[in-house]
């Protein structure tokens, strides 16, 4: 079993990435730490821990940076609702955050175990760049790290750049300069995972977890213009997949720069397929076994709805 934190601002994709992690005999979540993205901090917060309580999670919760390091925050209420979950309102919690801030419970969690625990960020990446400068040997002691973010291709939030790393790119160059194997889920990838008409037939019989979270949710997220045709893109659950099972995925290694200058191409990903192995910083999956990564989901959330 891989132990594995995750960093997160849900966001409705976000959320089905915390079902996955849990429902998943594989990976136990050790921490959910938040970070202002999808919407505003105080929003993807209460969405951890109440998303937290609703699948029966036990990790603690902390709350991170609300706005990014340099830049002004930018949102995708349009996407996501304007709290996050579309237009579901999970139940209250009386669960408490964890008093720290998340930089300190990354810190310090990776610090009780170097080498064991995996870290995934499924957001901005202002929380994980915090944690390296405050701590630069979580590098060392996370056994791996997996983002959702960027793109080879093209972006989604601007014709060059994908949100996670639009959103903060000055954090991002932090993170893929840490010295670490950044394996980059970016879009290319993600965009081969649709929760089509299809797949959604699975859900059926998933009790609560499907009438009260993936059926409200996934309708609110599929009616985003670009999901129209193909259904909605679950990004950042195919973080969580890679960590389950890296076989899911071809993945090449590159070098990823983050731009941060650009007029036009602000938060792009630079990725070079050819550079030579000591310049490389980054392994990027590219191809998705669709039919097992929907398998995987499906399991985990039959687990999730069970519990
Ligand atoms: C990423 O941006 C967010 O809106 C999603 O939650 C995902 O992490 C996709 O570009
Ligand atoms: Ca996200």
């Amino acid at each position: 079993v891989k132990e594995v934190l995750i960093d997160c601002d849900p966001g409705i994709d976000d959320a089905l990435a915390l079902a996955l992690a849990h429902g998943d005999p594989r990976l136990n979540v050790v921490g959910i730490t938040a970070v202002g993205g999808n919407v505003p901090l105080e929003f993807t917060t209460e969405n951890s821990l109440r998303l937290r309580d609703f699948y029966g999670m036990t990790a603690p919760v902390a709350r991170g940076a609300g706005r990014p390091l340099v830049r002004e925050g930018i949102n995708a209420g349009n996407v996501h609702g304007v709290m996050g979950l579309g237009e579901v309102v999970l139940p209250e919690t009386a669960t408490e955050l964890d008093p720290r801030h998340a930089v300190d419970l990354i810190i310090e969690t990776l610090a009780a175990a170097p080498g064991e625990i995996s870290l995934i960020a499924t957001g901005p990446l202002t929380n994980i760049a915090l944690a390296v400068r405050k701590e630069p040997r979580i590098v060392e002691w996370a056994a791996e790290f997996v983002i959702m973010g960027g793109a080879y291709t093209r972006g989604n939030r601007t014709p060059a750049a994908e949100f996670n790393v639009m959103a903060d790119p000055e954090a991002a160059a932090v993170v893929f300069e840490a010295g670490w194997t950044t394996v980059m889920i970016g879009l290319d990838l993600t965009h081969q995972a649709r929760a089509n008409a299809e797949v959604r037939t699975r859900f059926a019989g998933l009790g609560r977890l499907e009438s009260e979270l993936l059926t409200p949710c996934l309708d609110f997220y599929g009616r985003f213009p670009d999901y129209r045709e193909l259904g909605p893109a679950i990004h950042d659950a195919c973080a969580v997949a890679y960590l389950i099972d890296p076989t899911l995925m071809d993945a090449v290694p590159a070098r990823v720069d983050v731009e941060t200058q650009g007029r036009y191409t602000s938060g792009m990903t630079v990725t070079d397929f050819q550079a030579p192995p000591e310049a490389r910083n980054a392994l990027v999956p590219t191809t998705l076994d669709q039919g097992r990564f929907w398998d995987l989901m499906t399991e985990a959330f039959g687990v999730v709805a069970k519990s």
